[in-house]
């Protein structure tokens, strides 16, 4: 009955049961839903994509089900925060999601989300900052001030560096995502890389596969990364050291291997904890260590090289002694191959001799005609 009049609904924190009435779709100014921490079930109204105004839609800590709608990525196209997250949706992340222009905080953790994560998450646009050219959206300003310093309405929590905090303050600065404790498989798609304005992108318990991206290191805002509890493999790429910011990471129980990368921001994060659960893994702040066994494979085949060595002066001087033997004794015991060796040295002597006279004759007489 409140049509285009009502721009925040707040019902957060209450024992709300049972489905959200349709007629919700009629609140077409509406700016901010939040419905979190009730036990309201049945899937997202489809009516609600009439709600084109939507900038934060926080259906958090709830028992609703189904699967995430496309159409949220289609006609709410205001969205900067949208939170999910502690229901039982299922399915797969839609890519269509991924293209909300102005989404500053994804949080879909908690579910039963399936399937990949899509590629096109790298299309977040994060730098086009808040629709002020948008008019209607300039209009409801005073109402996002009522968002961002009425803490105990409409804010968003979110799970950041470990702990749920408020961040309701600070919603045009977070850029966070998080698709923790789901089912979700595949590779962490490359594209990732591309969103360099990301804080926070937390992707644990979930059963991702293949390697953490190269280029990782060209998320330059990332200061929390967290990836625990997956089947990830690989080395951990040498890029994440170049994260200046970087002051939370988790990468524990995957099946992570070789020499954890060291050098700037990574150098302070030495509890074993986050890298524990990679029996592969080696190098401070590990117990186990690279650098011995590295030395211990070039010592053995050092060694190796100089025993090969060995065996090569021996034999050769064993082959020698034993061939002049063979044949002074020849020499010594037969006297038909002395007669013969002695012959032949002789003959070869005498030819010698003849080229080597004739020469000098021949270089003399050229000599002279010159
Ligand atoms: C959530 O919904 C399921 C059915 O979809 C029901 O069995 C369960 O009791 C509900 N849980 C709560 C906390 O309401
Ligand atoms: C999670 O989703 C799978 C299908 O993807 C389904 O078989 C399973 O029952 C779901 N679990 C819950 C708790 O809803
Ligand atoms: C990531 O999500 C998991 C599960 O929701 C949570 O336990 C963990 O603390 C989060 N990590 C960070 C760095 O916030
Ligand atoms: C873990 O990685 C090693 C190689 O680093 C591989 O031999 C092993 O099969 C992997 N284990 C699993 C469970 O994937
Ligand atoms: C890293 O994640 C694992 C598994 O979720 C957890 O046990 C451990 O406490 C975390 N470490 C830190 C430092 O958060
Ligand atoms: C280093 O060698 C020890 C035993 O010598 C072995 O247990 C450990 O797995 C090796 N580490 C690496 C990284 O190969």
């Amino acid at each position: 009955m409140l049509q285009d009049q009502l721009f925040v609904l707040d019902m957060m924190n209450n024992n709300l049961t049972g489905k959200v009435p349709n007629s919700l779709g009629k609140l077409g100014a509406l700016a901010i839903l939040d419905l979190s921490n009730n036990s309201l079930s049945g899937e997202i109204p489809s009516s609600l994509q009439y709600c084109t105004q939507l900038v934060n839609l926080n259906l958090g800590y709830n028992n609703f089900s189904g699967t995430i709608p496309k159409w949220i990525g289609e006609s709410l196209p205001f969205l900067m925060v949208l939170s999910l997250c502690s229901n039982t949706f299922s399915g797969s992340i839609p890519s269509e999601i991924l293209q909300l222009g102005y989404l500053r905080a994804l949080d879909l953790s908690h579910n039963n989300l399936s399937g990949y994560i899509p590629r096109s998450i790298g299309e977040l646009s994060w730098e086009k900052g808040v629709p002020t050219y948008y008019m209607p959206f300039s209009l409801y300003m005073p109402f996002f001030q009522y968002s961002i310093y009425n803490a105990s309405a409409s804010s968003v929590y979110l799970v950041v560096k470990g702990e749920a905090r408020e961040y309701s303050k600070l919603l045009y600065l977070l850029e966070t995502i998080d698709l923790s404790c789901n089912n979700l498989y595949g590779e962490i798609p490359n594209e990732i890389e591309n969103l360099q304005a990301l804080q926070s992108l937390n992707l644990s318990m979930n059963h991702l596969t293949g390697h953490i991206p190269d280029q990782i290191g060209k998320m330059r805002a990332l200061e929390s990364l967290d990836v625990a509890m997956n089947k990830l493999s690989g080395t951990i790429p040498q890029s994440l050291a170049t994260l200046n910011f970087l002051s939370s990471l988790n990468v524990s129980y995957n099946n992570l291997s070789g020499k954890i990368p060291s050098g700037n921001q990574l150098q302070t994060l030495d509890d074993p904890s986050i890298y524990i659960g990679n029996p592969y893994l080696c190098g401070p702040p590990t117990t186990q260590s690279c650098s011995t066994n590295e030395t211990t494979i070039i010592f053995g085949k050092e060694s190796h090289d100089r025993f090969e060595r060995f065996g090569l002066y021996i034999s050769v001087v064993l082959g020698f002694i034993i061939g002049f033997w063979i044949f002074f004794c020849t020499l010594l015991l037969s006297r038909s191959f002395r007669n013969t060796y002695f012959s032949a040295i002789d003959r070869k002597y005498d030819r010698l001799y003849v080229a080597v006279a004739l020469t000098l004759i021949r270089l003399r007489r050229r000599c002279g005609q010159t």
